[in-house]
């Protein structure tokens, strides 16, 4: 339980902790209709326009929600620019959240590039100008010392989740200082309309530590503190704060997702709160979990177990590094062989060439673990040819560098090499999926981080599956809170992976599609967010006890729906 709060549930207030004087009231006339969480438009029945003061406030039409639906998606399709879609969206969003959200889960194929990536990112970018509303907490170094004032300003009071960054590396641009908010805000609308988490209970945060991104701080409509970041123990104190004004404001199983932290400081902080916290980093192990899932949905092509195959990472940041480490994980799990046996299997590669350990002196500490005996080799293709890697994943940034030459090598080492290429958006992927497909014969299995069409090669079709996050971690958080976890494990990763996996068909299969159809993501979500709840019982992680006999039907049954309600 919350520490400010006594034991009625309202807040205490001493001389030190002051109490915001919160004041409900029951929206009726204009004022319901500027209200997003209630507000229905058109929707509005004739009884509910006499009962709550809204008669000629509205045109005479009565709608459906369905109606709404498709005139809200027709003209959303009008606009000819992404960033349009994007602003008419949170417009939306910002209007009648219950459409917002109907709309996103209906359309989510379409509708997931422009809340998600690559528009969200471009909407970063642009923040500072398209900014009218704040859509979560913005907390800066001038609230040092206040931060759980800050929290306590957020009128939502039953806050379960929070996605927090401090914009210090947005997707593949760089660090957009204050303009990161666009982020969690386009994540924690995921967690409600995939994985089923109520808006009501999402909280998104973008903490201010400055920027050094030289052309914001010159950029008159920057909306952030104009200084450089600041570092080292300052930095580490303002962080230190946060985390602990988020459980003193909202309790021990309040889930704090960290997001587009910088490469160090997200290994950094990930290791440290996952003692203290119920934190993950999704783009750490989300990103690991759903690239699992490719390989191992890909085994019945392959043959063999993971434990037969051996992994070479191109880029060896967080991506990377994350995802090497969960197959460890895994293969452990099921062979016979130690976490280190495991890892001798996964090789990374990164701008010095292949990770030895010759270079550990010289390496981060998160790469250490991968740092095995071997000459040290400069180049991809020469490191292909003596490793003999059957997968080969790219996280690395660099457009293209899946040459011919690499994927030729690559088609030596197995019958059906798995290679993905991670990297995004569309133009840094290390090759696209018909180089892929053409230099390695057909025979490759082939999935990417961003979409790409399907491909024809010799007369037969093959779909391309996208090992996108969202498949992961809406379902991951959705599992933490309806157990109740206190702690994020591993396993829960692990076990998201093989359930999402288990939903690639042999029809998927045949098309060498490595994961399913999206318009099935909430059942999946489902799926996953009972497989992490049942994990955080078993570890003993979960506080929602006694444990509840058919985790898939809560998991179920407890999502969010955007359905309207009748008002009485
Ligand atoms: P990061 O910045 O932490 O890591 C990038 C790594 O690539 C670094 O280790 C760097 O040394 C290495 N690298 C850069 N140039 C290289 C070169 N020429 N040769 C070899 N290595 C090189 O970034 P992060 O978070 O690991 O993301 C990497 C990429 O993966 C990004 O493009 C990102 O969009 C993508 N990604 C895709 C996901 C997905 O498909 N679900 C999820 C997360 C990230």
């Amino acid at each position: 339980m919350s520490t400010t709060l006594d034991s009625y549930g309202e807040e205490t207030g001493t001389k030190d902790q002051l109490v915001t004087p919160w004041n409900q009231q029951i929206a009726s006339g204009v004022e319901l209709l500027r209200n997003p969480r209630y507000n229905k438009g058109l929707a509005f029945t004739a009884e509910e326009r006499q009962a709550h003061y809204l008669r000629g406030l509205l045109p005479p039409a009565i709608e459906t929600q369905d109606i709404q639906v498709k005139r809200i998606m027709r003209n959303v399709r009008q606009y000819a620019e992404p960033l349009q879609k994007y602003e008419a969206l949170m417009d939306l969003q910002e209007r009648n959240e219950r459409l917002f959200y109907k709309v996103l889960i209906e359309n989510v194929e379409e509708l997931l590039p422009i809340v998600y990536t690559p528009i969200e990112g471009d909407a970063c970018e642009e923040y500072g100008e398209i900014f009218h509303r704040s859509g979560g907490l913005f907390i800066s170094l001038n609230d040092k010392g206040h931060i759980l004032d800050c929290l306590k300003n957020w009128p939502e009071k039953n806050v379960e989740a929070i996605v927090v960054t401090d914009g210090g590396r947005i997707l593949g641009l760089g660090d957009l200082g204050c303009q990161g908010m666009g982020i969690p805000v386009g994540k924690l609308a995921l967690y409600t309309a995939l994985g089923g988490v109520r808006p009501s209970t999402t909280l998104p945060i973008q903490l201010d530590v400055g920027t050094n991104n030289q052309a914001l701080l010159d950029d008159p409509f920057y909306i952030g503190l104009r200084q450089k970041r600041v570092t080292g123990q300052e930095y580490d104190d303002f962080i230190e704060e946060f985390m602990t004004a988020v459980k003193q404001a909202y309790g021990e199983k309040i889930l704090v997702q960290f997001e587009d932290f910088a490469n160090q400081n997200a290994f950094r902080f990930l290791a440290k709160y996952s003692k203290t916290h119920l934190v993950f980093n999704d783009d750490i192990q989300g990103t690991a979990s759903v690239t699992l899932a490719g390989v191992l949905a890909a085994l019945p092509i392959t043959g063999g177990t993971l434990a037969d195959h051996k992994f070479l990472f191109f880029g060896a940041g967080e991506a990377g590094t994350g995802i090497a480490d969960l197959i460890a994980m895994e293969i452990t799990k099921h062979g016979k062989i130690s976490l280190d046996e495991a890892r001798r299997k996964t090789w990374l590669f990164d701008t010095e060439g292949l990770v030895t350990k010759s270079r550990k002196g010289s390496l981060y500490d998160y790469k250490k673990p991968f740092a095995h005996d071997h000459e040290h080799i400069k180049d991809l293709v020469s490191a292909i040819k003596k490793l003999k890697p059957t997968v080969l994943i790219g996280t690395s940034t660099q457009g293209g560098s899946f040459t011919k030459e690499v994927l030729e090598a690559m088609a030596e080492n197995h019958k059906s090499p798995i290679i993905m290429a991670l990297s995004n958006p569309t133009k840094k992927a290390e090759c696209t999926a018909e180089d892929c497909y053409k230099y390695t014969k057909g025979r490759a299995l082939f999935a990417s981080g961003s979409p790409f069409p399907a491909v024809t090669y010799d007369g037969k079709k093959y779909v391309i599956g996208e090992a996108n996050n969202c498949y992961i971690f809406p379902g991951v958080a959705h599992g933490c809170i309806i157990s109740g976890a206190i702690r994020v494990d591993a396993e829960m990763f692990l076990k998201a992976a093989e359930t999402l996996a288990e939903f690639v068909t042999k029809e998927d299969l045949e098309r060498k599609q490595l994961y399913p159809a999206f318009p099935n993501i909430r059942n999946i979500s489902a799926k996953i967010a009972a497989a992490v709840a049942a994990a955080a019982y078993d570890l003993g992680l979960a506080s929602k006890i006694p444990k509840p006999k058919d985790l898939l039907g809560l998991a179920t049954s407890s999502m969010y729906s955007p359905s309207y309600c009748n008002y009485r």
